[in-house]
């Protein structure tokens, strides 16, 4: 894998993405774990994010601080995105939120939109898409395409779990696009479902799943 696929080492990713993978982890654990995964894979794409320099004065002092200098814009692919999107706003509460949704075809595993609230002008710096599951790279491929042709300058693309299958394609498609995944998983099986996976995201999510 290229610098461009970071793959995480942090423990805590590895715990809870196990906890997540559980046939047994229910929708409320389930949440909680999406929440935690996004934040800590956040904490490690957003390293570089430039800041300014300001002063800021303590009860004791004045002394050199810094602000963020970048714009940045959260787009979860609905509805498994959603959980993300949430949770890396309570580290960058202005960042800007903007929603696409698309499902993938049963049949043809092909994305299909049917949300789109996105901007004439999209005024971000850098953009941060969010799904956790990257499995042919359709959706992932499709959100990027749409923010390419809105001129964003700089694209990072955050999922959970990943196959190889939508890895490759990313990186033959969109080969300045860095990805950031908690796991690397080994394949994709006949029905397009990534293999050991989750199972469906979204359906683990928000209880929608068949028992
Ligand atoms: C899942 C997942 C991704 C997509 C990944 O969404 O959240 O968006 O599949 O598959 P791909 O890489 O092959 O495109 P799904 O279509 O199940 O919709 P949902 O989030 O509404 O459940
Ligand atoms: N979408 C999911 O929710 N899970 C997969 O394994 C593949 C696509």
């Amino acid at each position: 894998m290229t610098e461009m696929v970071h793959v995480s080492r942090h423990p805590l990713v590895q715990v809870k993405i196990t906890r997540l993978r559980d046939a047994s982890t229910g929708p409320k654990e389930f949440r909680e774990l999406v929440a935690d995964l996004a934040r800590l894979l956040f904490i490690e794409a957003s390293a570089d994010l430039q800041v300014a320099s300001v002063e800021v004065c303590t009860p004791l002092a004045s002394t050199p601080g810094h602000t963020l200098a970048e714009r940045i814009g959260l787009f979860p692919i609905l509805r498994a995105g959603l959980g993300m999107a949430n949770a890396i706003l309570d580290f960058v509460p202005n960042a800007q939120v903007w929603h696409l949704g698309l499902y993938r075809d049963h049949d043809s595993l092909e994305p299909v939109e049917y949300y789109n609230k996105l901007p004439i002008r999209l005024t971000v710096d850098r953009a941060i898409v969010v799904d956790p599951m990257l499995a042919t790279g359709g959706s992932a491929s499709a959100v990027v395409e749409i923010l390419k042709r809105h001129g964003v300058p700089r694209i990072q693309f955050l999922a959970l779990i990943a196959a190889p299958e939508g890895v490759a394609r990313m990186r033959r498609e969109f080969p300045d696009v860095p990805l950031f995944l908690g796991a690397l998983d080994n394949h994709l099986n006949a029905s397009g479902y990534i293999v050991p996976g989750l199972g469906d995201a979204g359906d683990r999510q928000f209880g929608t799943g068949t028992p």
